[in-house]
């Protein structure tokens, strides 16, 4: 087999199209800057990125609960967590091409003029001075737009976790170190400059937990939650040699951080953050505390001892996951000559686990016998059916979304009950007794996996 392809951006845009991925959303209205739409094999692996990220998080642990916050909270909450007056982007026009650009990346934006340059660096060129412009979108609740109040939508899911604090550790009765995870869906950032496809979105989909702990004890939790979050993409086969912990200097630490570190991937357009995970310390605590007048501390019913909890933050999107699981397991090869292109992704995290397909669509009997296989398997497992076209296109398409396996029914099944198993990454075909797919399945499942694909 012959490996020949560097995966660009490109490829996977034009993958995730035509397989049903992700669409462009609006695109019979022209479309909406950097807004897209998940079809049904993109809604399946989304919901097994959140599947795999809440049992890390949460069924494998018995210290993190589960909540689900609103998308639009009080506004004082953002005064309080200093989003209303800082989290801003610095923002450039251009008088003369009318483009938009972020002053801290000039160095990578285009000029809207040809041939295509750095702007600034034409002779038309003619910028203004850098301005603040608040990433939050603004909306009004209330059914008179000019006497409603004016809210945000969220541009993170943490806060919602720090004002339920209180109601988390007292009818949890928790002691720290506890930790509450939300994964709740969509945060909304209005981005100057979305783009690089799902990377940078204006609406995205967050996992946040908040790991709450005694203060001495916060460098350590904070390390502890590197080394988790690295272990949990190696877990789910993501190459070493495409992963990395890069920690922030000083002056790059968001107002609320004592220390950060993203976990980096080096998606088509570099190494660029995947995950971040940030010692907030007491900061956000304190803040809501002293805004909203309620106390946001832990309190020893027994001991009466009090303090506020310092705070350890892995956060990241399934955006971004999504995006890094496709460029990972993506490979083009030669096989017998024949091109193919292979999505090899982690079994638990691909969208379809098996394919039941009859060797011979228009065969009555293969047909039968595969459509009771696939109706038994789908009760327990998101499984395919197939009987369109020629069994190499068939295997192709799913080798393309990345379905791990293909059980076939032939000829040998009507006389001894057995089917074969193709392996997507290996190509390797053995035979099973047909009564024994279900359990094959399942325990193919639970095996640890790692990708095949060179470094
Ligand atoms: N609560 C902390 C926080 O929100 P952040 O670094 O701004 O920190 C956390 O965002 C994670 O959310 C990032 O590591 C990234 O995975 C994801 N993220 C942030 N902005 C995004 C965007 N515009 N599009 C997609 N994902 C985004």
């Amino acid at each position: 087999m012959a490996t020949t392809d560097p995966v660009t951006m490109d490829k996977i845009v034009s993958l995730s199209r035509r397989r049903g991925f992700v669409f462009p959303s609006s695109e019979i209205y022209g479309g909406l800057g950097s807004g897209y739409d998940y079809g049904h094999y993109g809604v399946l692996l989304k919901n097994n990125i959140r599947a795999r990220w809440t049992e890390a998080m949460v069924q494998e642990r018995d210290d993190i609960l589960l909540l689900d916050t609103a998308i639009i909270l009080h506004p004082r909450v953002w005064e309080a967590s200093g989003h209303v007056a800082g989290f801003t982007d610095p923002l450039i026009d251009c008088r003369t091409c009318k483009l938009r650009f972020r002053a801290d990346q000039l160095d990578q934006a285009q000029c809207g003029k040809r041939p295509s340059k750095r702007p600034g660096e034409h002779t038309e060129c003619d910028l203004t001075e850098p301005r603040q412009f608040n990433l939050m979108f603004e909306t009004t609740v209330g059914p008179v737009q000019e006497t409603g109040s004016k809210v945000f939508l969220r541009p993170e899911t943490a806060q919602g976790i720090f004002i339920n604090f209180k109601n988390v550790a007292q009818l949890a009765r928790r002691k720290p170190p506890f930790g509450i995870a939300n994964v709740g869906g969509k945060s909304f950032r209005n981005e100057i400059t979305p783009g690089n496809f799902l990377f940078r979105m204006r609406e995205f989909e967050q996992m946040e937990m908040e790991f709450f702990v005694p203060p001495a004890e916060a460098e350590e939790w904070y390390r502890y939650w590197v080394e988790e979050r690295v272990a949990w993409y190696r877990r789910y086969g993501l190459r070493e040699s495409h992963l990395r912990v890069r920690e922030h200097e000083p002056e790059e630490l968001s107002h609320y951080s004592s220390a950060t570190s993203d976990l980096e991937y080096l998606y088509p357009i570099g190494w660029s953050e995947l995950e971040g995970v940030a010692n907030r310390g007491d900061y956000d605590l304190r803040a809501h505390t002293e805004v909203s007048g309620t106390k946001l501390e832990w309190v020893d019913a027994g001991t009466g001892e009090r303090y506020t909890p310092y705070v350890i933050e892995p956060a990241v999107s399934i955006e971004r996951i999504f995006l890094a699981f496709l460029i990972d397991g993506y490979e083009e090869e030669t096989v017998a000559e024949r091109p193919r292109t292979v999505l090899r992704l982690h079994p638990q995290i691909a969208p379809v686990k098996a394919a039941v397909l009859p060797l011979i669509a228009k065969d009555e009997a293969m047909v039968t016998r595969s459509r009771s296989l696939y109706e038994e398997l789908r009760l327990q497992f998101m499984v395919e059916y197939d009987d369109g076209g020629a069994i190499g296109r068939r295997y192709r398409r799913q080798d393309e979304i990345g379905t791990p396996w293909a059980f076939t029914i032939d000829e040998q099944t009507l006389d001894d009950d057995t089917v074969t198993v193709r392996d997507r990454d290996s190509l390797a075909q053995e035979r099973l007794p047909i009564g024994g797919v279900s359990a094959w399945l399942r325990d193919a499942l639970r095996q640890p996996w790692s990708t095949p694909k060179a470094a």
